[in-house]
């Protein structure tokens, strides 16, 4: 058998998805009851980013599943001073049911991947943030009762992870993805097509714009991320300027459907890309406590 992955949204198909959704809904309706993991089995949880949600929803997950979590800060390994990725794989592999990491480029995650006789899992690179999605899914599925025919806008950083993890999930999940954000700020193209592919299949739609008034019209969900990610502190590029048309606030939501939910994967930059009135009425908290219950549910998958 295969060792399967989840290193991008689209690793799940949409009947795949279905599936870890319906069981993070169970997980989290019987939160301590459920011990689906055989025995006690370690996973390792490894960063080369900073994290808050990610590294304690993991924790406490695998807790929960009466698992066992190794927490690695990659600066502290020798991954940090030159053992390649592949190397730390092959070794891991050996003490571990499943390696999750938190890295900079898809390619290292891939070649992690590669190597690795255990699930892997993408806890965010730069290209994709697919555990925050099944959150964010989820979140969706308690406040609406279904994803299929929705429409979700997406504001901001439209070259970002979560841009890309938005269009990929969101039509996996058969909704209607709009994203709008500044010119030259644009998703990769490849990602747009390979969501505009399967949202043909689902029933979704994929819509790339500038306009925010336009993408929120009529919008079910409406969500937004920080406009400076993780590692592009200093890149150069005015990150707040070209962006303030995207920023989501009252009136801005005004446009949206009465049901409006509003998502944030946190942390936020409130007064930039939200507003805190609108950040602290929004569902964000529900989104951030649904890490836990999902990532509970695709390791149980995937492990299993
Ligand atoms: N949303 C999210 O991934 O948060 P952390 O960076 O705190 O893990
Ligand atoms: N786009 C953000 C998400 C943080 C959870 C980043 O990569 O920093």
């Amino acid at each position: 058998m295969t060792t399967r992955h989840f290193l991008r949204d689209d690793d799940l198909s949409p009947a795949e998805q279905a599936a870890v959704l319906d069981l993070a809904a169970t997980l989290k309706a019987d939160r301590h009851g459920h011990r689906p993991f055989a025995g006690p089995q370690s996973v390792a949880v490894i960063f080369e980013k900073q994290s808050l949600r990610t590294r304690t929803s993991f924790e406490a997950g695998i807790a929960e599943l009466g698992g066992h979590a190794i927490i690695i800060d990659a600066q502290t390994t020798h991954l940090g001073r030159g053992e390649t990725i592949e190397d730390a794989a092959r070794v891991l592999s050996r003490y571990v049911s499943a390696i999750v990491i938190r890295s900079h480029a898809d390619s290292r995650l891939a070649a992690l991947a590669a190597a690795s006789s255990v699930p892997v899992v993408n806890a965010l690179t730069d290209g994709f943030h697919p555990c925050q999605l099944l959150a964010d899914l989820l979140t969706i599925r308690e406040r609406l009762g279904g994803t299929e025919g929705r429409t979700l806008a997406y504001l901001g950083d439209t070259a970002n992870n979560m841009a890309h993890s938005y269009l990929l999930a969101g039509a996996t999940a058969g909704m209607h993805v709009r994203l709008a954000g500044p010119a030259g700020f644009d998703p990769d193209p490849a990602v747009v097509a390979k969501a505009a592919q399967i949202a043909a299949t689902t029933g979704g739609s994929v819509e790339i714009g500038h306009d925010a008034i336009n993408a929120v019209a009529g919008a079910d969900v409406v969500a937004t991320d920080c406009w400076t990610s993780m590692g592009q502190e200093h890149d150069g590029l005015d990150r707040i300027t070209p962006f303030l048309p995207y920023q989501i606030n009252s009136e801005l939501l005004a446009g949206a459907k009465p049901h409006v939910v509003v998502l944030h994967c946190l942390p936020a930059h409130r007064g930039e890309e939200i507003t805190s009135e609108v950040l602290d009425a929004s569902a964000a908290w529900d989104e951030a406590e649904n890490r836990l219950h999902a990532q509970k549910a695709l390791l149980t998958w995937l492990v299993s």
